[in-house]
Order: C-alpha cells, then structure tokens, then sequence
C-alpha cells in the first residue's frame, strides 16, 4: 500500500482493544468525522482530509516508519519498546500525550513466590511482550534475565512453568489477579499518545498535522477546564479567586441592585465538591460549574 496522496494524511489507530475508542472519540472531538469503508478497517475523512486505519496497535510504528500512514496514536509503552530495538533512532516521534489509557508495565510474580525485591530476580527467567524496554529498565537496576518474549498471554506464562516472573501491561490489576500474579516492581508508566515520523513528512502534510494538533490541544485544555459561574461579596474577591483551581484572572461583574458581584472564571484544574464548599463558606453564593465544550486559545 503506497499512499501517494500529499493531499490527504492517514492515522493509525488501534482497531479493537483499549486506546480503541477513546482514539475515535479524540479525534471525532476534534471535528472529524468519517464514512467507513465496508470492512470498516479504512474510515474516510468527510470534511476534512484525514483518513484513519485501523489496526492492531503493535503494527502502528511499523506503518508509520514506511510511510503507510502519517500518524499514529498508540501506548508510550510500544513506541518505546521501538525506540530501544533501534538503538533509539526509531524515526518515531511523539507529538503530543493524549491523556488516556494510562499503565504501567510491572514485573510481576506468582502470589506463592517468595521473591519481595527485584534484586532477587537476577539470573531468573521473565516471559514478556516488551523485552527490550524490560532488559533495558532491568539492567539499570543491576539485575539481567533470560528473556523470553511472547506476543500474548504472557500472563499464564509463570503457572504453565516457562518463566518465574512475567513483565506485562497493567492497568485495573484485574488480570494479574485473576492469574494470582503478585505486582512487584513498576518499570515505566504509559499513556497513549500521537506519533509522526521525524522526517520525509511533506510540507502540505505537515501543516495538516499542525492544524489537528492545535485541535487536539484544544479538545484536552476543554476536557480538563470547567467554567465556573458565582455570585460573591465584593469584598471576598480575593479570597475566591484564590480558591478557584487553577484561576488566575476572572471575569467580574456588577450586580444591579446589590452589592454583590458575579464572578465567572475557567478553571484549568478539576473543580472538586470541597472547592464548592470552601467557595460557600467564603461568602460565594449560586455556585454553577459548566463543562466546557470547545476552547481556543
Ligand atoms: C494488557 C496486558 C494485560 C491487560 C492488563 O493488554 O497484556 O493483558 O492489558 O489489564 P488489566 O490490569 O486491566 O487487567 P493490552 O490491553 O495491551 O492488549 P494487547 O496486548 O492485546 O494489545
Ligand atoms: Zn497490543
């Protein structure tokens, strides 16, 4: 597949699993919106030309590195696992962390193992699907493994009696769990995240690119903000806007007849209920907090 389009960029995303849908809603949430094609592996940007391909998410920097597609959105953890099998020159870069799908790989044991420190897994046998990134983080601890690397269920691998340890994925626990696997040690912590490639993108593309970042920035700045509406003492001004999160410069109104004003402001950090209450017990009263939609800085 030769994509000689200049015109058009495509992203790879994963096709069923975990960054799966929050990668459609992204980049839906960025405007996008696309007809699929009958295999629905192939959606095509209606307004905008922005194709996706969807696929399994180990085979994105591939596409990405031959050119197949121009961007990609998969797990900090997998590029990184890249980077280190190519001496970290990969020809990957990360252009932006998504804020989703956030894990870690950890080194884990069989709940029975007596094993309580890492140091004493020098010299045993770990089955993984990251052995790059595991010897590497490993190795900086001094310890060094026979590595064996599996593409899947690597969970089963210390009770099937091919490994005494495994490093995988995890993200709820719920499958170290259900595999009485005892976490031990977190290596690296991922999230999802876009990927271009460090050269060879044309400068028609690359302004694309730039113009679905800018987006992207502004869907996950609305994501994070709320607007919050109040109305306060005069008076109390100062205080308020110091218990608003994240606030710096609000938005202040008189109010006829009173002399109470209106304050309205974005907060750029989560507005939890004790904010409220502390905002109450400062004086400020009918206290709305709105999600924010779309924002552009
Ligand atoms: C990871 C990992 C475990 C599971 C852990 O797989 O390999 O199977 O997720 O999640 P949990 O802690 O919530 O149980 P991943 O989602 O990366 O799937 P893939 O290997 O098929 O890409
Ligand atoms: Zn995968």
């Amino acid at each position: 597949m030769k994509i000689e389009n200049e015109k058009r960029i495509r992203v790879a995303i994963q096709k069923s699993g975990r960054l799966s849908e929050r990668s459609q809603d992204i980049l839906k949430n960025c405007g996008l919106r696309f007809a699929r094609s009958k295999d629905k592996l192939f959606w095509y940007g209606r307004d905008f030309p922005i194709d996706l391909l969807l696929v399994r998410d180990d085979d994105i920097p591939q596409l990405l590195l031959e050119g197949v597609c121009d961007l990609g959105i998969v797990g900090e953890n997998i590029a990184r696992e890249v980077a280190l099998e190519n001496d970290n020159e990969s020809g990957l870069v990360q252009l932006r962390k998504l804020g989703f799908g956030h894990c870690r790989l950890s080194v884990a044991v069989p709940e029975d193992s007596g094993i309580t420190d890492i140091s004493a897994l020098d010299g045993l046998r770990i089955a993984t699907s990251y052995p790059a990134l595991t010897r590497n983080l490993l190795e900086k601890q001094d310890v060094s493994n026979e590595i064996s690397k599996l593409s899947g269920a690597v969970e089963i691998a210390p009770s099937m009696g091919t490994a005494d340890a495994i490093s995988d994925l995890v993200s709820t626990g719920t499958t170290l769990r259900a595999n009485h696997l005892r976490e031990l040690e977190i290596l690296f912590q991922s999230e999802a995240a876009l990927y271009g490639r460090s050269q060879g993108v044309s400068v028609e593309k690359q302004a694309l690119i730039d113009l679905l970042l800018s987006r992207l920035n502004g869907v996950m700045l609305a994501s994070a903000s709320k607007y919050v509406m109040l109305h306060a003492p005069r008076e109390a001004l100062e205080k308020i806007t110091e218990l608003l999160p994240g606030v710096e410069h609000p938005s202040v109104m008189p109010l006829e007849g009173s002399d109470r004003i209106a304050v309205h402001a974005v907060c750029g950090e989560t507005v939890f209920w004790e904010h409220l209450e502390a905002l109450k017990a400062a004086g400020a009263s009918a206290i709305l907090v709105l999600p924010v939609e779309k924002m552009l800085a």
